[in-house]
């Protein structure tokens, strides 16, 4: 089933959003030939991505994109089987939009079409995972649209080596919750 929706029902479960239509924001699942230009979003893309395709080819995740002119400027990630510490239904991971059009309602978009292709898959629930301090604002953001904090621990997601505004590099700890949305 969640091949399927891959290939073909992508279109039938996109929610409508006239403002992204107006801009030529399309989202599709993302193919091998994407590689070159979603490796142009982060730094760290091209073996984060080339990670991700494998894992859609093995029927684990459906690797959304927001593309204008079919160059990609969003992704997502949705698990078909949950990957945060609420062990049931999907959970979306890596919902990121480049820094110049944030604001939109492009991530919105990218999150409201993996709630609608979950559903779409029979699945009920759906979460996420966020860190409440680092990422307040986004935290916010997620309770408007309907997640909520389900009162479990923070935990630790994982660890990323950053480099702060003197250059010197330090380890970060990425804290965070889960939240959840019933679908
Ligand atoms: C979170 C994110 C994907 C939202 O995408 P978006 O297309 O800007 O989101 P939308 O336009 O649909 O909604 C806007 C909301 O996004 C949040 N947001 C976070 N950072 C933002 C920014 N720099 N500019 C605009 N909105 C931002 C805000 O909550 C905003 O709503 P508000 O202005 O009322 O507070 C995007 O800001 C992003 O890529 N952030 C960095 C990566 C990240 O933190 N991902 C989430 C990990 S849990």
């Amino acid at each position: 089933m969640p091949q399927d929706l891959r290939r073909q029902a992508l279109a039938s479960v996109l929610p409508q959003d006239y403002r992204l239509d107006r801009l030529g924001v399309t989202i599709r699942a993302a193919e091998p030939s994407d590689l070159p230009t979603i490796s142009c979003l982060r730094s760290d893309e091209p073996e984060r991505a080339r990670r991700r395709l494998d894992s859609q080819e093995s029927g684990h995740v459906l690797y959304l994109l927001a593309l204008i002119n079919n160059l990609p400027v969003g992704t997502a990630l949705l698990h078909w089987q949950s990957i945060t510490r609420v062990p049931v239904g999907a959970s979306v991971s890596d919902l990121y939009v480049i820094p110049q059009l944030r604001g939109l309602g492009i991530g919105t978009q990218l999150l409201k079409t993996s709630e609608a292709l979950a559903r779409a898959a029979g699945l009920h629930q759906i979460s996420l995972a966020v860190n409440p301090t680092e990422n307040r604002r986004v935290r916010h953001y997620y309770e408007r649209l309907g997640y909520r904090d389900p009162g479990g621990q923070t935990y630790l997601n994982a660890t990323y080596t950053r480099v702060d505004e003197n250059g010197n590099e330090y380890v970060f700890e990425d804290w965070v919750v889960d939240m959840v949305k019933r679908l």
